[in-house]
Formats: structure tokens, sequence, C-alpha cells
């Protein structure tokens, strides 16, 4: 009779137990929700914020910072352009031999090198040492076939994937860091001199030429090989924006003219926030534990830095409140970010009929084995909550830029072509984040204007890109030909 007790007393403290966990999970899903009026809210004070950043400096939380880039690329780019980008945990060097008119890029080759973490909250002179020193073996390594003319220079575009303040084309000073990055001693210097100065010491003789943010890198990129491209978007560690604004709707910009009567503007999209956001105490705990608290709150709902470790907080909540993992909490889960959105999107995306994935997962990632397929169900679904309000609310920042730039309704139904060059790791391997973000913005859109609307996978454009732009701002003219 004892033993029959315990065993009913465990069967209902088990069930208790999943009560709460439910509870938890459900209450978490409702002030996740993202109906589509809620969507468009999102886009209008998006496109609130856009006007305000775009009247004054500081006007708005929303930078919309100017680019100099008033020319995008034509296809006419002809020569040999280095480019560097860095933004992430990696950064890359290219090297692109562009051919001119019609033939495109008739070279391309890369190295990828990662960021130890301590450059990346180290010195200023530490972190672009190392990426001159890399630049500089890249070089080194490179065949005969690259001479350059004598006499002549090499010249760079620089991929720089954080909020910079520009005052030219190839100068410019970094206003704050974001994803990760904190090395306090770069902030407002310009980055360019910074990155000159780390050339020199590895005696490199190359010059600057183009400074640029990844997503104007990409919708140069991206431009390059398609004419409608007007908008890029990044949705990787960080996320943000970039698009063609008409220099007479940018009030703050007292510079020329420019003869294309446009300028491209990286909106830094990040740091939106807006009361239609519908923010979680677990995104207000993660955002008051990060290393830049009260700021990038859009980009701590949508972007990959983030989503995983979200889940992993409404997981530990319901490991200590619900001991949905068993008496005690599993102490992997307790360690922060130890839960990556590469992971969490291989759970989510687990269709086997016993879940192997997220087990497999849940055991060499967390620690914790011996769950139940119930679980693992939770746990997919959790991942789905997720993920569906970062891409949907993805969706809604990209129907903010169509609408800014007139292109949600159809003018000229024959000539009417708008293509929004995207990438980043999140866009390019969550497949489930990919494919909601555009679902939801072909429902925003309707029908009719969806169709005038293609999403462009710009792979690796942000570096091609910055090359390009180098190109077009080489010191040596015959870059064009007639
Ligand atoms: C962060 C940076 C921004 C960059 C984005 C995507 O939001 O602040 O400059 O474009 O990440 O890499």
């Amino acid at each position: 009779v004892a033993a029959a007790a315990v065993v009913i007393h465990r069967k209902v403290k088990k069930s208790g137990m999943w009560v709460k966990a439910m509870e938890i999970l459900k209450e978490f899903e409702e002030k996740c929700g993202t109906p589509i009026p809620r969507l468009r809210q999102v886009a209008d004070a998006m496109i609130v914020e856009m006007h305000a950043g775009l009247a004054s400096e500081g006007g708005s939380k929303l930078k919309m910072l100017i680019s100099y880039v008033d020319n995008l690329p034509t296809g006419d780019e002809k020569g040999l352009f280095y480019a560097l980008d860095l933004g992430g945990t990696n950064f890359r060097v290219i090297r692109v031999q562009l051919g001119g008119k019609r033939k495109g890029i008739v070279n391309q080759q890369f190295e990828e090198v990662s960021i130890p973490p301590s450059l990346m909250t180290g010195t200023s002179d530490a972190l672009f040492d190392y990426i001159a020193a890399a630049l500089a073996k890249f070089i080194a390594q490179e065949g005969p076939e690259f001479k350059l003319n004598p006499g002549r220079q090499r010249e760079l575009g620089f991929t720089f994937s954080f909020p910079v303040m520009q005052s030219s084309i190839a100068s410019g000073t970094l206003l704050k860091w974001t994803k990760g990055f904190s090395i306090d001693d770069a902030v407002h210097q310009d980055v360019v001199a910074e990155l000159s100065k780390a050339l020199e010491r590895q005696g490199l003789d190359m010059r600057i030429a183009a400074l640029v943010n990844d997503t104007v890198g990409t919708l140069a990129g991206g431009r390059h090989h398609n004419n409608n491209v007007v908008a890029a978007v990044i949705l990787g560690t960080g996320s943000n924006a970039a698009y063609v604004e008409r220099v007479h709707a940018i009030p703050k910009w007292h510079g020329l003219l420019p003869k294309s009567g446009e300028m491209v503007i990286n909106m830094e999209w990040g740091n939106f926030r807006s009361s239609h956001l519908p923010l979680t105490e677990y995104d207000h705990e993660l955002d008051a534990e990060s290393l830049n608290p009260g700021e990038q709150i859009y980009e701590k709902v949508i972007s990959g830095m983030y989503l995983g470790e979200i889940v992993r907080r409404v997981l530990c909540r319901m490991a200590e409140e619900a001991a949905f993992f068993g008496d005690t909490v599993p102490p992997k889960l307790k360690k922060p970010f130890v839960l990556g959105t590469p992971v969490m999107s291989a759970m989510h995306r687990d269709t086997s009929p016993d879940l192997k994935m997220v087990a497999s997962n849940l055991k060499d990632v967390l620690e914790i084995s011996n769950t139940s397929l119930k679980m693992r169900k939770v746990i997919v679904e959790l991942c789905n909550i997720v993920a569906t309000r970062g891409a949907r609310l993805s969706a809604a920042g990209v129907l903010g830029i169509l609408k800014k730039m007139g292109r949600d309704t159809i003018k000229d139904r024959e000539k009417q072509k708008t293509v929004i060059a995207m990438d980043g790791g999140l866009y390019e391997h969550y497949s489930e984040y990919r494919n909601c973000l555009e679902n939801t913005l072909n429902e925003l859109l309707g029908e009719e204007v969806a169709q005038t609307i293609t999403i462009e996978h710009s792979n690796d454009g942000s570096g091609i890109g910055a090359a390009l732009l180098a190109a077009s701002h080489s010191q040596y003219l015959e870059i064009y030909e007639s």
C-alpha cells in the first residue's frame, strides 16, 4: 500500500508540474502574439521613426545613417580590388577581379578567419592588428597573376557592420558596438584611420577607398547583378536594413545634391523599439543582462545572436518553476548563450517521429538526457514560438521600408519590380524562419502587390559590394570603360 501511495504521489506531482510547465509556455506564447494588425502597427511605427531619423541627427532611435553612397554599381567597374568584411564572429578578406562592361566579376577569392572572443572585448589596436595581419598574409600568398600595374596602390573596400557616423565615403566614427563586441577605446574613433594605421604597422601599402555597412555592401552587391534591387536586409548575428532614399526626403542632409538625386541610408533598424513590439519578461531580462542594455531592442527579438538565448531562458524558467527536467535544474541550462540559434534551428526542423535531433541536441549541448517525446514536442513548440515572432516582426520591418518607398501599392503593373537583397546566416540557414518571414510579408502585402516584390538571397554580397564601391571610388579614373 505504501509503495502504491508513493507511485500515486509521484504521478500527481508530475502532472502538477506538467500543468505548470504548460502554463509557462502558454503565457509566453500569448505574449509573443503577432497578429496582422499588430504587425501593421509595427510597420507604421517604423515609418514614423524613419521620418524622424531622416529629419535631424539624433531625432530618433533609428539613426538613419547617411552612407555617402549616392551611386550604386552599374557593372562598368573594372580592375583588381580587395574587401575586408568585419561584423560577426568571423571576418573575410576578399580579392575581386572586376571585368568591366558586361563581364562582371571575372575572378574572386576569399578567406575566412574567425575572431578570437577575447579580441571582441579587448583593445582597438589588438583587433585591427589581427585583421590587418590576416589581410597581409592573404596578399603575401597571392599568385603573380594578381600583379598590379607599377606605381599603383592596392585599394580596399571596408565592410564594417556596426553603426558608424560617416563624414565621407571613406571615413567615419564608430557610434557604439553591437552584437557582443565591446571595445571601449574604439568608440568615437575613425575606423578607417584605425585600420589604415594597422595596415601600415603590417607594412601594407593599401588605400581604403570605401567604408560601408554590410547592408550597404549587400545593396551594392545585389544591384550589381539585378537593377531592381532597392533595399537590403541582413538577418544574421545582428539585423539591419539599408535602402535607397530620395535626397529631397532627407532634411538632415546639407551636402550637395548628388546627380542621381539619391542616397543609400543605413537604417540601423536593430535599434528600433516601439510599444507595439510584443516583449516578454524574458526579453526584458535578456536585455538587462546584455552588453548593451536598453539598446538594439528590435535586434534582440529578431536576430540570430538572441533567438536561442530566449529559448534557453524560457526553458530555464520551466526547469526552475515546473521541474520540467526533474528535481534539479540542469547546470548547463543556466549558462547564458549556451543554446545557440543554429541548435535551436536544428531542433525546430526535426520532423522525425521520435524527435531524434531534439534528443541528441539536448544531450550534446545541454547535457540533458532521458527526455520524453512529450517534452521534446514542447521544446519544438517553444522554438516555433520564438522563431515565428522574430520572422513576423522582421516582415513588418520590411513592410515599413516598402511603404516608405511607396512600393507597397501598384502604380505601374508592367514596369514595377522591387527586389530586396537579403543575407545573413539566420536567413540562409533557418528555413522555418525564412519561410515564415516570406509568407508573412506576402500576407501583409496582399497577393497582387506581393507579385511585384522579390526577395533575393545575395550570397555574401556585402564583401563584393564593398569591393565594387571601392572601384567606383578609386583614385584611378580609368576603371570605367567608356
Ligand atoms: C548590427 C549592427 C549593424 C549591422 C547588423 C547586421 O545591427 O549594428 O550595423 O548591419 O548588425 O550585421
